[in-house]
């Protein structure tokens, strides 16, 4: 790992490194190229997940500036807001989740269960708001409280996708690179979801720092290219700012919202062809939100030959826990 980010504070939180494995079953049946996949599912802490990794960065700032109260931000079922309470468990720290229904869903299994009840066990103490509007004003509320009582509070960003916090990632190209040498082994495209961007902008910006040739296929998923474009290439200067990372990095990556579907956070057919498909091949979980959308992807890439990839890697980023809150969806499939 290069200096700037050994220089970084960081409080480690995630079982590393991630595993890195073939997927033989999934391949033979798409009948294309070596699909392997790396398992940040695997990450550990409260279920694992990609926040694991940022929130070893974002708490590591937080702790150093004397922070005890981290207040975060994401839907009903976020993966991020559910690994930063488990975190603050760890760390004893105060942990507030504001969290807007901005998914359209309901229902015992949507609002209780999944992601939030882990939320809850946690110890986190959770606001569930109707909108963006009652976001403002849940922090200004939450913000004020901790002023009046001395608390010392941390705002972070949904899905945790500040510069700092994707450290995690630019750190976690520098880890993969390490396990590639090792094998011998070399990707020509890596395939994962996007929603804020952090973890591709940090993939990206470290693949050039550890000099690890490959391409990036980004499946979006919590809205357009267009936006998720403007929302990286921020991402990116901001990292560029603090690491001297290119401003290459942006080349190497192909972003598609085909596997959309109807929304952010609504499973769409394909999605669920995809957890069935990695499950009963590969006993591999994914999720309807995030990581079954870009297998739909990565599937799709495949069956219909759109990439010349011999090798490719699929990013898990994990989310299984939310499988719980689509138990009705997941019937039907
Ligand atoms: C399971 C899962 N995969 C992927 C992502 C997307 O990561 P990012 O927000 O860094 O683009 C998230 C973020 O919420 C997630 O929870």
């Amino acid at each position: 790992m290069n200096d700037f980010l050994l220089n970084q504070p960081r409080i480690e939180l995630a079982h590393l490194p991630t595993p890195l494995e073939p997927l033989p079953r999934l391949s033979a049946e798409l009948g294309g190229p070596e699909i392997w996949i790396k398992r940040d599912d695997c990450t550990g802490l409260g279920f694992g997940g990609n926040k694991t990794r940022k929130l070893e960065f974002l708490l590591g700032a937080a702790r150093e500036q004397g922070v005890d109260t981290i207040i975060t931000l994401g839907g009903v079922q976020s993966n991020h807001a559910r690994q930063t309470a488990a975190a603050c468990a760890r760390l004893g720290m105060t942990c507030q989740l504001v969290l807007p229904q901005v998914v359209a869903r309901s229902g015992v299994d949507y609002d209780q269960n999944g992601n939030i009840l882990l939320d809850r066990l946690f110890g986190a103490q959770v606001f569930v708001v109707a909108d963006e509007a009652a976001v403002r004003a849940e922090l200004e509320r939450l913000t004020h409280a901790a002023a009046s009582e001395n608390r010392k509070v941390a705002i972070h960003p949904p899905g945790g996708s500040t510069a700092i916090g994707s450290l995690g990632y630019v750190a976690a190209a520098f880890e993969i690179q390490k396990q590639l040498q090792h094998r011998d082994l070399a990707f020509d495209q890596v395939v994962l979801a996007a929603s804020t961007g952090g973890t591709l902008a940090g993939l990206a910006a470290g693949s050039q720092l550890a000099s690890w040739n490959t391409a990036f296929y980004a499946a979006c998923v919590a809205g357009d290219a267009a936006k998720m474009q403007s929302d990286l290439d921020a991402l990116l200067a901001e990292l560029g700012n603090i690491t001297d990372v290119p401003s290459a990095a942006a080349e190497s990556i192909v972003l598609d919202d085909a596997f959309l579907g109807d929304a952010y956070g609504l499973p769409s057919p394909a999605a669920l062809e995809a957890i069935e498909l990695c499950s009963t091949l590969e006993g591999i979980l994914l999720d309807p939100v995030y990581t079954g959308k870009a297998m739909a992807a990565l599937i799709d890439m495949v069956r219909r030959k759109r990439s010349d990839a011999e090798k490719i890697l699929f990013w898990h980023t994990g989310g299984a826990p939310s499988l719980f809150a689509y138990r009705e969806d997941l019937r039907k499939a």
